[in-house]
């Protein structure tokens, strides 16, 4: 039990109120609408919420909505007919939350967007948004692939990996690297699709970007390392070096990337961190505590290419 949880239950004992009401009348019930587990980062991500809650005192009541956006609608309505303090959710994908957003706000229950946002014009229906910035995830990316193609007058041929169908990171990720590399019109994306995040998907759709176009591939740009890792696989059975003949860039930097990335087989992670579950449960004490939180929290992050991989692999928390 926390230091602060001790004080307050201390404080309400000695205002006379019986032990087993003070522990009730002083415990925060947070209500997570997850995702799924489409991905290591995703898996990650779980675990920091559960493990911080736990560390918080906060009860945790996890849903998860396995990719699919009714689910989570449901998920939320449960928690408001459940009254649960806070709500927080990562939006499976960005359009279509304002009803229930809504039934939140008229239930005078608190919601804080995690991970990703929403595409709502009311900025009135959550009251936090942490996560990263997606956009500039993208642009990392683009920037490490023109510095590292700079000097040469060839056209680079890019494959493109889409995260899952109008989420935040999908839209966002796409942008971002394309505002980089439309600076120079060698730069070709030639095929994009959506690989959904997951491993078993990467892997499909870069076996349908080989048989189109084969050799003419220079570059692979994937929104998450898991589906580098799957398209990985399906470049090596093509008969091909990744890395060496195709040029790999993702998103996410988990412990699979840093894997792949000493074995030699993937260029670059760009940093997306999964551990929000701290700075979350610190949100809900805040909030429950009556005072205001910052309507935007950016998650600090970083590259890294293959170069460092073995040096920073020990660092790694996810
Ligand atoms: O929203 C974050 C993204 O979702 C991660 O980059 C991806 O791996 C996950 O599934």
């Amino acid at each position: 039990m926390s230091t602060q949880r001790r004080t307050v239950l201390a404080a309400l004992v000695a205002a006379g109120l019986p032990l087993h009401k003070a522990l009730a009348a002083d415990k925060i019930v947070l209500g997570f609408a997850q995702v799924g587990a489409e991905s290591e980062w995703r898996a990650a991500n779980t675990q920091s919420v559960k493990d911080s809650a736990k560390e918080a005192g906060i009860e945790l009541k996890f849903a998860d909505a396995q990719q699919k956006q009714e689910n989570q609608i449901k998920a939320i309505r449960a928690f408001i007919a459940q009254k649960v303090d806070v709500i927080a959710f990562s939006p499976v994908v960005a359009t279509g939350f304002g009803p229930v957003l809504r039934e939140a706000k008229a239930a005078k229950i608190p919601v804080i967007l995690s991970d990703r946002s929403v595409d709502e014009k009311d900025d009135s229906l959550w009251v936090s948004f942490m996560g990263s910035d997606f956009t500039e995830e993208g642009r990392r990316a683009g920037r490490w692939l023109v510095e590292k193609m700079k000097g040469s007058k060839d056209t680079v041929n890019i494959v493109e990996l889409q995260g899952t169908t109008g989420s935040a990171p999908a839209i966002e990720r796409k942008k971002g690297f394309e505002e980089i590399i439309s600076a120079d019109p060698k730069f070709k994306i030639i095929r994009s699709q959506t690989g959904d995040f997951t491993r078993a998907k990467g892997k499909e759709v870069m076996e349908a970007f080989l048989k189109a176009e084969g050799k003419k591939i220079n570059v692979l740009y994937a929104h998450n390392d898991d589906m580098a890792i799957g398209a990985i696989q399906a470049i090596e059975e093509a008969g091909l070096k990744p890395a060496k003949d195709i040029t790999i860039i993702s998103i996410d930097g988990v412990k699979g990337a840093f894997e792949a990335m000493m074995a030699g087989k993937l260029n670059v992670s760009v940093e997306c961190s999964p551990l929000l579950g701290p700075q979350l449960m610190q949100a809900v004490k805040d909030l429950k505590a009556g005072k205001t939180i910052p309507k935007r929290i950016v998650t600090q992050e970083g590259v890294f290419p293959m170069e460092v991989a073995a040096k920073e692999f020990p660092n790694r928390k996810y």
